[in-house]
Formats: structure tokens, sequence, C-alpha cells
């Protein structure tokens, strides 16, 4: 690439500051799928003999074996995956090779490569979260009757069900599918024939390559298509969402596994020991999650960053763009595999869920809605059942005449209130958790998760 303008070679040190082959790489197959499908286009177009097109293609099979077989050499001086491709081919079948980038600019085609990669790597994502939901939705099923306190500012507040919780996770993952779904539809946009930054002379059919590759459209802006690298903004900032989702959970999970709490253990298959403290169970996959979320935002605050700096069109910083998507990709996938295997191993602690979950004071919020049952404003029954919550005494442990001095819109009926599992049925609401309405939302999702 240097023989025409340079007379001088780089600088050794220059060249191992600019390389990107020893990540790029890993594009390998995205960049022989499209070169492929460009050679095919510039055969149409007549620059390519169709002798040369079926040299080319099979020379790149050839080349893609060789790489996924780990025989392949690679060679930092050729900088990157694209040239590395380009000049095996070449050195293998000669003239044809030396053709194939005519047009063609490592611009339009690394914009290229990256969006095969995102197209991919969010098909193998949303599968990935399509498991985790399929073992929440198995937890919750078997967990459906299973009471646990509910907390506002991790104080204890309401009571409701564990399986509420659980849904909870799922909702939240679900959005996570359709942000992935959305990113996928803007990636799914072709940016071969852009060239550099203003396309190309040679005519080329586009809609044909991005027939071939699978894509729905073709960008409509050689420079837009060359500058464009919100697919990947769109892509991290997914990722990072469900890996705040993913800490939140965590956090939960670690909380919950305390002796103070114990409502759950971990399976000795997935928590570790303390080097120095025998009798130490430590929750150490869920706070590693909860810890890489610190990348997954780092990741997206990088891309931010790099791309607000940047006049329109080309420009060398985003090679900067892929180690942060390796990363964060990487990162998630393995997450969401930790959590499908670690869930479904968890031990419930039923009894001491329970048991916390019957406190009395849970249900002072519904005390005050029995008071307006009976004609009294809510925010003088909040008053009345603050001063007693305040009194000291177990709510369910009032005789009929504390209640009756707090207010004598106070009936015997009152001790109906203190049946927690009769509070929950209450809560009828969409969204809300009565039995009746987990059960529909377990078989909304059963339905929903089904494999199309
Ligand atoms: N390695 C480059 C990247 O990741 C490929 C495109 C290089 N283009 C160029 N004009 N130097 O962005």
């Amino acid at each position: 690439m240097r023989e025409g303008r340079f007379s001088a070679a780089e600088s050794e040190i220059a060249q191992r500051y600019s390389e990107s082959v020893s990540f790029d790489r890993r594009l390998y197959r995205h960049d022989i799928a499209g070169s492929i499908a460009y050679a095919s286009a510039l055969a149409s177009a007549g620059i390519l003999s169709a002798d040369e097109f079926e040299m080319i293609a099979r020379g790149l099979r050839e080349i893609e074996n060789q790489i996924t077989a780990g025989t392949f050499v690679w060679d930092a001086s050729l900088e990157d995956v694209h040239m590395n491709i380009e000049a095996a081919l070449t050195k293998r079948i000669g003239l044809a090779g030396a053709k194939l980038h005519t047009g063609r600019s490592r611009n339009d085609q690394i914009a290229l490569d990256l969006r095969l990669f995102t197209r991919d790597e969010i098909d193998q994502i949303v599968a990935r979260l399509r498991a985790l939901q399929d073992a929440l939705l198995l937890l919750a099923q078997k967990y459906s009757e299973v009471l646990m306190p509910g907390y506002t500012h991790l104080q204890r507040a309401q009571p409701t069900y564990f399986a509420h919780y659980l849904l909870a996770q799922l909702e939240a993952l679900e959005r996570d599918h359709e942000r992935l779904r959305d990113t996928r539809r803007r990636a799914d946009v072709m940016p071969l024939g852009s060239g550099a930054l203003a396309g190309s002379t040679i005519a080329l059919d586009r809609e044909g390559i991005a027939k071939v590759l699978g894509f729905q459209r073709v960008t409509q802006n050689s420079i837009d298509a060359v500058s464009d690298r919100d697919f990947v903004g769109d892509f991290l900032y997914s990722l990072a969402m469900i890996g705040i989702h993913l800490s939140r959970f965590s956090e939960d999970l670690i909380i919950w596994s305390t002796s103070e709490f114990g409502f759950i253990e971990f399976s000795d298959a997935f928590a570790t020991g303390s080097s120095l403290m025998p009798q130490k169970k430590n929750p150490d996959m869920a706070e590693l999650t909860r810890g890489k979320c610190g990348r997954l935002i780092g990741n997206l605050v990088s891309l931010l960053t790099i791309l607000k700096g940047l006049p329109s069109s080309y420009n060398r910083d985003l090679q900067e763009d892929k180690e942060a998507l390796f990363d964060s990709v990487d990162t998630v996938r393995s997450a969401l595999e930790l959590f499908s295997a670690m869930l479904p191993e968890l031990t419930i602690n039923r009894e001491r869920m329970e048991s916390l979950a019957n406190d009395p004071q849970l249900l002072a919020t519904d005390l005050a809605e029995y008071l307006v049952g009976k004609g009294v404003s809510f925010r003088e029954a909040h008053t009345i059942v603050g001063k007693l919550a305040a009194s000291g005494k177990q709510l369910d442990a009032l005789s009929n005449d504390e209640f009756r001095a707090a207010s004598n819109a106070f009936e015997e009926d009152v001790r109906e209130v203190f049946d927690v599992r009769k509070a929950l049925q209450r809560r009828t609401a969409t969204g809300s958790p009565s039995p009746e309405n987990i059960e529909r939302q377990i078989a909304r999702w059963r339905e929903l998760l089904e494999p199309e």
C-alpha cells in the first residue's frame, strides 16, 4: 500500500502503535464474506471475469479455513485484518487478487465488517438472554407461592411474592431484548460502495451486494456511511443496560445470601471460599457481575468520547471502537451464560422469607386503606396508622380499645387486614402481585418465550 506514495518504510514504533490486526482479526469471517459478495458485484460490473471471481472466492474460502484452523500467519506490518487477507489472496492467486479492492476502501470495508459482526453477535446475545429468561421463569413457576418481604430504600416495605420479584427481572430483560432488536435493525444497512467517502466511478449494484449479505437496506449517503458508528453506540448502550440489570440482580442476591437476610444460598459450584476464613462462602460470581458492569459502562463512554471529537467521514480514531465493542460483547455473553447456569441451583429459604413477610407492620398501608374503605381520607388514615406504628407495638397485637382510641372508624373486621395472603389477593390491578395475576403473568411469559 505504501509502494507508490512513500519512499521510506514506516517506523517500527509507528507500526506497533497503529496496527489493529492483533484484535480486528476477529472479524475475518465477516471480512471474507463481504469480500466475496463485493467480488461478485465487481464481476457483474465487468471488472472481474467469471474465472477471476471464482479464483477470488475460492482463494478467500481457503484463507478462511486456514484462519479457522489456526495455520494462517498474521503479519502486523500489514496493519489490519483487511490487508492481511488481501495480501494473502494476491500471493495465492496473483493479479485477480489485486483487482478485488477496485472501488473499495477500508473505510467502507470496516463499516461493513462491524455491521455484520454486530448483527451476528446480537443474535447470539438474544439467544442467551432468552435462556436466562427461561431460567427465571422456571424459578417463578417453582416458587410461585413463596411470600417475601418487598423493600424500598432497602427497608422492609410491603409483602409480595418471590415470583413477583423474579418476573420483574424478566420484564427488564425483555426491554433489553427490544433494544437489541432495534439495534440490529439499525446495523442492518449495507455500506459497501461508499468507498473512502465519496463512492467511486465504478458503478456497482449495491442492492445486489446487500441481498447476498442478507441486508435489508443500503446506506443512502457515502459520507454518512463511513462516519456512522451509531449502531456500535446503540449496541454498547444495550449491553451496558443488560450489565446494569444483572448488576442490580446480583446486588439483591448478594444481600439476600448474607446470614442477616438468609433468603437464599448459592450452590457450592457457584460460590467461593476464603483463603483465610474457613467458614466462609462468598458470592463472588454475583460480585464479579456487579463489577464487570463498570467496564460495560466504560466501553460505552469510551466510544461516545471518540465520536464526540471527530469531524465527518472516516478518521483513524474509529479504529478505537473495536476493543470496546469486543470486550462488551464477551463480557455480557459470559455473564448471561453464568446466570443461566447459576440460578437453577439457588437454594431458596422459604421459611425465612415467609416469616419476615408475615410481619404485620408491612401491612400498615393496607390498614390505612382499610380506614379509607370506612370513609376516612387517606392523609388522615396515614397519620392515624403512623401513630399506631410508632407506638412500638405490633399492629396486629393492638386491642380493640387501642384501635378505637386511635379512630372510631375501626371495627371488628380490622383483624382481617393482617392476613398477608388475603392482603395479596386484594392486589388485583394489572401489575400487582395477587396470586391470580402472578399465574396470569407466568402464563403470559410462557407463551412469549415459547420458541417460534
Ligand atoms: N483498521 C481500521 C479501522 O479499524 C480500518 C480502516 C482503515 N482505514 C484507513 N483509512 N486507514 O478503522
